[in-house]
């Protein structure tokens, strides 16, 4: 949520700034501003309600400088305006500053310490910029100002400040937020992600909560809290500029959702030997085998991945599983069992509210794994294991190969477990094997997706809302498939169990509205075709999704059959290319949805 950019000691700092702000619009794309600067001492401020190609717009040919900073925001205090727009300044003009996150105590620092002061928006962070500019009336040390604004903030940040009076100078410090440093040769950058800042260096430094670090263009100095000089070493970020590149893809999304097939091959690549053994850690395998109770804590597309994960956890290594939604777990936690096991899934490793609950966690000194696709994310540095879901770069909004991957990567984990602990069910099955079947179906099923697309002229695209259902696994598909649905069509769509529709939701069907049903599981289908005769008979568009062992003619969409246990990773596939197709032809933004952001940093 909001992305951050920033570099010292490179002449053409505006475009740079620019640049890494259109590789960071997944992070919020509602307002967008710049700050730069030079030894020369002008400096240029310029915002943007909108879009980074809005503030683009702005630019004028003399905003030049070789310092600056940039940010890209999605709102949390203060509606969407050139005004709430970062970079904010203080009250005396002298300093700038972006930031990522939420200050819980601004209000309390409002009537404390800024009493009477002239703010001009609604933000948090203006706060903060004029907390720091009066400390800087106690110490003419703006680093020393900047530590004393900070040990009065509460709450998450990642702060880039730039005092004027020192324009070759960025000071950074974060707590809970995202930010990295890219060092290069006689410059270095800042950002939230790296790969906003890849076209400069693949070199990057991580910054710990609590660190203050002032970067300059021929050095970067990091000190702990207690003000000790720190080293660390750099790394190299193994991404390639061409994995966040649309290439000639419309949208990111229909380029991640054609992706699926070439990520399932990395994971069986990634997860398996030559003979079709799995190959995970063994002390992971070791300490979840000895847990009497796994628990999976995500949110959004990762927590629905979660339920596909307890299915075939159950199923295949015999312990049971508990799924639960990070935001409610932390403050919410249930009794646990005696030898609990954690599992944090997150495509981005970022997510503010699993976060929460790992920390919980770690303080109860309990053990966990966290399944992400990014190296190096925050819940994969503090979960005591990591496994990677390989599936290069998501940059749409709408999540689908992370989907696809957790749920491979889980099969693959639920498979080695099952195997540790000598389990029929898991012996009798290879799962390399099957994981190449869904490869190849998903690449059928990609390359009708024409005939999709004619489908959803017909059933979404005028409506007001739909429904999917099924029960199980098709269930939980059923959440995924609606929430896909809703975040970018805007069509208000409910995944719901079929059995339970009756029981009060069938109240809402009438004359057209459209029903996807899904079949893959073999003990419900005859009963989720009986609920969709239910709704049938009250005037639903039905449209049936089903594998092709219990297909029937008249079915819109017949899938290849695959392994039983792992059927949501192809049906899912068609209910992503619906969302993608509704989106296209209601004309909305696919890659980017109103109200939302890739990573959700706040809680
Ligand atoms: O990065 P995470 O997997 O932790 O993100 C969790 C959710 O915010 C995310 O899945 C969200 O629901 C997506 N927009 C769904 O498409």
């Amino acid at each position: 949520m909001c992305g951050i950019v920033g570099i010292v000691g490179k002449e053409n700092a505006t475009d740079i700034l620019v640049q890494g702000l259109e590789k960071l619009e997944y992070r919020g794309y509602d307002s967008a501003g710049i700050f730069v600067t030079g030894t020369d001492k002008k400096d240029y401020l310029v915002k943007s309600l909108g879009r980074i190609a809005d503030l683009q717009a702005q630019l004028s040919p003399e905003v030049q400088g070789t310092v600056g900073i940039g940010h890209t925001r999605w709102a949390t205090h203060g509606k969407p305006s050139e005004r709430n727009a970062h970079p904010h300044t203080s009250g005396n003009d002298q300093f700038i500053l972006v930031h990522n996150g939420v200050i819980e105590n601004f209000e309390e620092i409002k009537q404390d310490f800024l009493r009477g002061e002239q703010l001009t928006g609604e933000t948090d962070t203006e706060i903060a910029v004029h907390l720091i500019a009066y400390f800087s009336k106690e110490t003419a040390n703006t680093k020393e100002a900047f530590k004393k604004a900070l040990s009065v903030i509460k709450g998450s940040y990642a702060f880039a400040l730039i005092d004027k009076n020192e324009p070759e100078t960025i000071y950074v410090a974060k707590n809970k937020s995202p930010l990295l440093i890219g060092l290069g040769e006689d410059f270095n950058v800042i950002c939230s992600d790296a790969m906003a800042m890849l076209t400069q260096t693949n070199h990057f430094v991580e910054i710990n909560d609590g660190e203050m670090v002032t970067v300059k263009a021929d050095k970067i100095d990091i000190e702990d809290e207690k003000g000790n000089v720190v080293y660390r070493e750099s790394y190299e970020a193994q991404l390639d500029l061409s994995d966040i590149e649309k290439g000639t893809y419309p949208y990111y999304m229909l380029k991640e959702i054609d992706d699926q097939p070439t990520v399932m091959r990395r994971i069986i690549q990634e997860y398996t030997n030559q003979t079709g053994e799995t190959m995970i850690d063994p002390n992971v395998i070791k300490e979840i085998t000895a847990s009497d109770r796994i628990y999976i804590v995500a949110c959004g597309t990762s927590y629905n991945a979660g339920w596909i994960g307890k299915t075939m956890i159950e199923s295949l290594a015999g312990i049971p599983v508990e799924v639960h939604l990070s935001s409610e777990f932390g403050y919410n936690m249930p009794l646990l069992s005696e030898k609990p096991f954690f599992i944090f899934l997150s495509q981005s490793g970022e997510t503010a509210d699993s976060r929460q609950v790992l920390v919980q966690i770690n303080e109860l000194g309990l053990p966990s794994l966290t399944l992400t696709n990014v190296p190096g994310s925050t819940l994969s540095r503090e979960a005591k294991y990591t496994l990677l879901l390989h599936a290069g770069p998501e940059i749409a909004v709408a999540s689908t190969k992370a989907y696809t991957a957790q749920i491979a990567v889980l099969a693959v984990l639920a498979k080695a477990i099952g195997d540790k602990k000598n389990r029929s069910a898991s012996l009798a099955f290879d799962i390399a094997h099957e994981l190449s079947v869904i490869a190849s179906v998903m690449e059928t099923i990609i390359d009708e997706k024409m005939e999709i697309s004619q489908l959803v002229e017909e059933y979404l695209a005028v409506t007001r809302n739909a429904f999917y259902i099924g029960r199980g696994v098709d269930y939980y598909v059923s959440m995924e498939a609606s929430l896909k649905l809703k975040e970018i069509s805007y069509i208000q769509a409910e995944g719901f169990a079929a059995g339970e529709l009756k029981h009060g939701t069938i109240a809402l069907i009438e004359e057209g509205t459209p029903v996807f049903g899904v079949i893959t599981d073999k003990k419900t289908a005859a009963h989720t075709r009986g609920n969709l005769k239910e709704v049938e008979s009250r005037g639903a568009h039905n449209f049936v999704i089903s594998i092709a062992a219990l297909s029937k003619e008249t079915d819109q969409i017949i899938l290849p059959d695959v392994h039983p246990l792992l059927t949501a990773l192809v049906s899912i596939v068609p209910t992503q290319l619906i969302a993608y197709f509704a989106t296209l032809q209601r004309g909305y933004d696919v890659d980017k949805p109103r109200n939302l952001a890739k990573s959700v940093t706040v809680e």
